[in-house]
């Protein structure tokens, strides 16, 4: 690595050290400890993830880099500064938030995201696309679950922050999560390289829904296995973990996951009144094409013996429709 890199890489660090002092030490900081508090992260959980605050200014970091050093356009190019349109300024990109640290496998801080306090948008600020972070390759907590990852051969996939945090603290270690985009080729890459299947465990609302479906595709082009943990409508994991408890997160859901075909046949379920015959023909195409599309045959006649005795068909007529969509693509 360059020392342009090495030097934004300590500046990170930096920060990161006084942002999560700022929380956990000063009066400044004490809204942010109480909003935290106040949703269940204790201080252990805080240390162990190194959340910080940023406080409400327009130049605090500025000024806390340029006094150790660092040029304010190479921070900014950092991400961690922004320029005053039409001046020769510098303001904090972060300010009056919750800060995440992001961190790269080797655990060097590249990034923050900062999260709001209240209901303001957007939600949460990341940094940009820099020379140190790109998003595009970086799983959260990827530093911390690897080694987890390995020894269990799986990993369990996350969309927030919130919900990796609660889910390590409830004893499921091999946590990450993608930050706010759909998981990408290379985040899927990188999880096969440290193991072979994968637990998606995503939120339960119709976005995270469509996002199980795609991460799928992603991790199956990877080469990785998968399962779907999933949730009561309309909660997410973090949600989950508050209400129920670590001990059932643990068995109902993580341990409870089901396999994708299942989780697909509950999706194509939802919406339809199966006591229409329309709609259960339907049903049953969408399952169809679905299994046509599976190359092991055990699998295939698995879920075709569930359709055969669900709806009282004969495994012979339901398996030559397999048969014929797998030709009609051939
Ligand atoms: P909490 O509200 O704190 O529980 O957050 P959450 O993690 O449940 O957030 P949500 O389910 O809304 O979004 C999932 C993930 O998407 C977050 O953890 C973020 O990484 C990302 N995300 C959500 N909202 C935004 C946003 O406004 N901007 C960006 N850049 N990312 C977002
Ligand atoms: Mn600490
Ligand atoms: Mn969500
Ligand atoms: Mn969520
Ligand atoms: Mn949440």
């Amino acid at each position: 690595a360059n020392s342009d890199d090495e030097k934004m890489i300590e500046a990170h660090e930096l920060l990161k050290k006084f942002y999560h002092h700022l929380l956990v030490n000063t009066k400044e900081g004490q809204e942010a400890l109480d909003y935290l508090t106040g949703r269940g992260f204790d201080k252990e959980t805080i240390d162990q993830f190194e959340i910080g605050y940023s406080l409400d200014s327009w130049d605090f970091a500025a000024k806390f880099l340029t006094k150790r050093g660092y040029s304010p356009e190479m921070m900014e190019r950092a991400g961690l500064l922004v320029k005053k349109n039409n001046s020769d300024s510098y303001l904090d990109r972060f300010r009056n938030r919750v800060m995440f640290p992001i961190l790269d496998h080797t655990g060097r801080t590249i990034a923050f995201s900062g999260r709001v306090l209240g209901k303001e948008q957007p939600k949460f600020l990341n940094s940009p696309e820099t020379p140190i972070f790109n998003k595009s390759k970086v799983l959260y907590n990827f530093h911390q679950a690897r080694v987890h990852i390995r020894k269990n051969q799986q990993a369990v996939l996350f969309e927030g922050f919130a919900d990796v945090i609660s889910a390590v603290r409830s004893n499921v270690p091999n946590a990450i999560a993608t930050m706010g985009t759909s998981l990408t080729d290379a985040q899927a890459k990188i999880i096969k390289r440290n193991a072979g299947d994968v637990i998606i465990c995503y939120d339960s609302d119709s976005a995270g829904l469509e996002a199980t479906l795609r991460a799928s595709r992603t991790l199956a082009a990877a080469g990785c296995k998968m399962r779907v943990a999933a949730l009561p409508h309309g909660t997410d994991p973090d949600d989950y973990i508050r209400t129920h408890g670590a001990e059932k997160f643990r068995q109902d859901v993580i341990g409870a996951s089901i396999t994708l075909m299942a989780f697909k046949m509950q999706m194509f379920r939802k919406g339809k009144n199966l006591h229409d015959e329309g709609q259960r023909l339907q049903y049953i195409e969408d399952i169809v094409r679905e299994l046509s599309l599976l190359d092991n045959p055990v699998e295939i006649e698995l879920y075709l013996k569930q359709l055969s005795e669900e709806f009282s068909l004969s495994m012979d007529v339901l398996k030559s429709r397999v048969l014929d969509q797998k030709g009609s693509r051939q």
